[in-house]
């Protein structure tokens, strides 16, 4: 099936990245919010980024208009009933986002595919809230999404070949490099990551470096472009102690358990860049410094 037209709903950190890598493809693409404030939140950050491209001369300030016109930005989910293709990329909760496919089961045309954006929740649980089943698949993105390269297109047990085809081509011309993994939380990428980082968290639990010496280990010991305690601020500690909880009880693994300092910094609000503490202080944000209140 032909993707002319892309739905995303949801535009924070991931649904204003893919809405934008959508545009800039040259998709006409319909980005949805609840309110306009935050809808204005996310067209903001796309602004930012474009701007960034611009300024980098990945992108011309042509092809930065071009983008911003094939974007609309929409209240309404009735606008997405001629989408081709609808991402979903709202808040990791199932119910809520097995409330919106049902919803946008309603309005969105049958032969469209819809596509969840989530990070470790079942697509089969989200996919049986529809009645397109087959037309049902995941296509997870990374963090920022324009600059990263890589696409998960995930099959459940129904997902139709020319489907996960269709996932797999739409990746492509978005420039990114798609890889096949079936329906299982974390799919391939937080299955093997998410493990990395709470063992990080427990190295430096169990005495083995500091904050600083565990990063630069992993950074110049093994070419990673951040460290995990920088990575687990960037992508969060509540959200990655969120899908290390989910792991746990798919897998009941002893290494998917989030390790009790992760808990007491969510607990404590440290979700790290975003709430400006968590194993690093980033009251001067180009110049981040470790937390001391970690520190014993
Ligand atoms: N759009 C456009 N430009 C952006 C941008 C965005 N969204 N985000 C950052 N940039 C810019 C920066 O501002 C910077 O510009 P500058 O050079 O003018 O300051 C430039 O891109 C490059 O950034 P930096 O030079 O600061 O740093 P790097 O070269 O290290 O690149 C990075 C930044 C790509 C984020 C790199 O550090 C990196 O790859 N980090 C690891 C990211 C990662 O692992 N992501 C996956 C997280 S897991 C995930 O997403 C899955 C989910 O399910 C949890």
């Amino acid at each position: 099936m032909e993707i002319r037209k892309v739905g995303v709903v949801g535009c924070g950190l991931m649904g204003s990245g893919i809405a934008q890598v959508s545009a800039m493809a040259g998709f006409p693409t319909l980005v949805r919010e609840v309110s306009q404030e935050l809808l204005n939140k996310g067209l903001a950050s796309i602004e930012k980024s474009l701007a960034k491209l611009v300024e980098k001369g990945t992108l011309t300030a042509e092809q930065k208009a071009q983008t911003t016109s094939r974007l609309k930005p929409t209240l309404q989910l009735q606008d997405f009933a001629d989408c081709d293709l609808v991402i979903e990329a709202i808040i990791e909760n199932l119910d809520r986002k097995r409330q919106l496919f049902a919803e946008l089961d309603s309005i969105v045309k049958p032969e469209a595919l819809f596509a969840s954006n989530t990070s470790s929740l079942s697509i089969t649980e989200m996919m049986t809230a529809t009645r397109r089943a087959a037309r049902f698949l995941g296509l997870h993105f990374f963090n920022p999404v324009p600059l990263m390269a890589l696409v998960e297109v995930v099959k459940t047990v129904v997902t139709e070949p020319e489907v996960v085809q269709s996932g797999v081509d739409f990746s492509r011309k978005l420039g990114k490099t798609p890889i096949l993994t079936t329906d299982r939380a974390g799919f391939i990428v937080n299955r093997l990551l998410v493990p990395y980082l709470l063992d990080a968290v427990r190295a430096l639990e169990e005495g083995f470096g500091a904050i600083e010496d565990i990063d630069q280990g992993m950074k110049l010991g093994c070419n990673h472009p951040m460290g995990p305690l920088t990575l687990l601020d960037f992508v969060g500690i509540d959200t990655t102690y969120y899908i290390a909880e989910i792991l746990f009880n798919e897998y009941r693994e002893k290494r998917f358990a989030p390790p009790p300092l992760m808990k007491r910094m969510v607990l404590a609000g440290m979700y790290g860049r975003k709430t400006g503490k968590g194993f690093y202080d980033y009251s001067d944000p180009k110049h981040p410094r470790v937390n001391k209140s970690l520190l014993l």
